[in-house]
């Protein structure tokens, strides 16, 4: 098996991308571990996590580091949020989900990953865990709801230092089901543009995720 580094964190194996899975022997969904030259990989599945298929699908931008401080809204069971986990491994990884459902299988993962913080709560209400989250370096969203855009914005305004990143993941058919795709994604950037963001990349998620699009993004001042 050939193993070669693509971001900081993150492996290409064989045709595979991968993480050094921070818990060895302990898998968070139903990903492949690999082992190589002593260290154990897990194999990021870009069906289960729009963070690999826009890997795979070219993402040039990983604001992602070793010690970053991250925001990501949308936790769910921690499929995605595992893997940041594994890459950020000397930061923090604050995990907003208001489902109590996804919260209870998030709390497992949680348990066993010391830089992730759980917070349930709801992101279109950013201020409220005002009291738990520092300014990070990245912010990370995909909540799949109408309002995605205006709650990431709200996010990076509150929480996001100066010169940090977004990831926005866009899910067309939570917009409108009945407007074409191609058309939402042009009307959510230039949401993104006329309220202070620049859009560094754009990156379809195609064959992965059917009409999503990852929005990288910065402060534009
Ligand atoms: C598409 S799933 C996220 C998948 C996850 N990011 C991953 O890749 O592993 C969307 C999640 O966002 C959560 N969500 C939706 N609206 C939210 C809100 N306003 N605040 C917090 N979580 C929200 C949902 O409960 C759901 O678990």
């Amino acid at each position: 098996m050939e193993i070669r580094q693509k971001f900081t964190g993150v492996y290409e194996i064989d045709n595979h991308i991968a993480t050094e899975n921070l818990n060895p022997g302990i898998k968070v969904y139903s990903e492949r571990l690999v082992e190589l030259k002593d260290k154990e990989y897990r194999i990021w599945d870009p069906r289960r996590s729009k963070l690999s298929a826009a890997i795979l699908n070219g993402l040039s931008v990983f604001p992602f580091e070793n010690d970053s401080k991250v925001l990501y809204l949308g936790a769910s069971a921690g499929t995605t949020l595992s893997h940041i986990s594994d890459v950020c491994k000397n930061g923090l990884i604050y995990c907003v989900e208001f489902s109590p459902r996804m919260m209870r299988n998030l709390m497992d993962v949680c348990k066993a990953r010391e830089n992730m913080v759980p917070i349930l709560d709801d992101a279109t209400k950013p201020r409220s865990y005002m009291n738990l989250v520092q300014k990070v370096d990245v912010i990370y969203s995909d909540v799949a709801q109408p309002s995605q855009s205006e709650l990431f914005m709200d996010n990076m305004r509150l929480y996001l230092k100066g010169e940090g990143i977004g990831i926005l993941m866009i899910k067309a058919r939570s917009i409108d089901v009945t407007k074409a795709p191609n058309k939402i994604f042009k009307e959510e950037e230039s949401k993104l543009k006329t309220q202070g963001f620049r859009v560094i990349e754009k990156v379809k998620l195609e064959p992965y995720e059917k009409d999503h699009m990852a929005f990288v993004c910065e402060f534009s001042f």
